[in-house]
């Protein structure tokens, strides 16, 4: 891949889904400038500054949801981890997440399922440590799920993924989860039907860039569906992107006090369980 000669950047040639990684990315990375952050992560920053790409010609000024969404997943990994200490953590469209060094307890292992042009530009800006493991395939194929035994229990995260495929294959996904591995948990991002359509129709962040079709959505009054998929699944929590800092996310936050708005509008965290 190129470097600009000028600035010295690296470029990635990253095109429909693969592409959306930049846009946590540069949250992130914004995030870590800020006083009140939200998360300590300076390898985000490190790597907005080594891709050359136009970030906010892309993704416009940053904004807080990815970074909530971050904190809200490290949050739930390290109390995992606090009672599973050599646990492994999936995450299934890793993409150039920084993760593993905001949770890393020093033993856990980790396993980071990509496409394989993702996984190209993951392993190009990020170190591969002793415990991790890079596995190239679709979220959807069987490959990652053979890598750990059946019955083991692991952490599952799925960030910014699940909006890019069918209904069926989420519950198809789903389901296979629930099947394979036991006392476990999930942990994923889900967006409501009007973002969907609206998604479907073209959605501009910018006038360069066009968000791709985000075709599966659940509003968040109808989360009971996840418990439906599967008889071991249990909803560990649910929150909105405004709920755990309000602060933060505002005026959004002030959605809260119209459940009637919420159940129909707001994205959400979902956390299951499967026991
Ligand atoms: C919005 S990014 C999220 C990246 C990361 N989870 C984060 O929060 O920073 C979506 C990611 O999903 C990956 N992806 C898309 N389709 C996939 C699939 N079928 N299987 C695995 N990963 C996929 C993309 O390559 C990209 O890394």
């Amino acid at each position: 891949m190129e470097t600009n000669a000028k600035t010295g950047k690296e470029g990635v040639n990253l095109q429909g889904v693969p592409e959306t990684l930049l846009w946590p990315l540069w949250n992130r990375a914004a995030e870590q400038k800020r006083e009140d952050r939200l998360l300590d992560d300076p390898f985000s920053a490190d790597l907005v500054d080594r891709i050359d790409y136009d970030f906010e010609a892309s993704f416009g000024k940053p904004n807080t949801g990815h970074a909530v969404r971050a904190r809200v997943i490290d949050n739930a990994i390290n109390s995992w981890l606090m009672t599973n200490p050599s646990g492994t953590v999936i995450s299934l469209g890793e993409g150039l997440d920084t993760q593993f060094w905001r949770v890393d307890n020093g033993s856990m292992r980790w396993i980071s399922v990509d496409l394989p042009e993702s996984i190209e530009v993951r392993k190009r800006f990020l170190s591969v440590e002793e415990r991790m493991e890079m596995v190239e395939c679709s979220a959807l194929d069987d490959l990652w799920i053979k890598k750990v035994q059946q019955g083991s229990e692991v952490f599952i995260v799925m960030a910014g993924l699940l909006m890019y495929f069918r209904e069926s294959e989420v519950r198809d996904l789903l389901y296979r989860i629930a099947e394979r591995f036991r006392d476990s948990q999930v942990i994923f991002d889900v967006i409501p039907v009007w973002l969907s359509r609206k998604s479907l129709k073209g959605m501009k962040v910018t006038k360069t860039y066009t968000v791709p079709p985000m075709p599966w959505a659940l509003n968040y009054g109808d989360y009971q569906w996840f418990t439906d998929i599967h008889p071991r699944y249990r909803i560990k929590r649910k929150m909105t992107y405004a709920e755990p800092f309000p602060e933060r996310m505002r005026p959004y936050s002030y959605l809260l006090a119209f459940p009637w708005l919420t159940n129909r509008l707001a994205p959400g965290i979902v956390h299951l369980e499967i026991i």
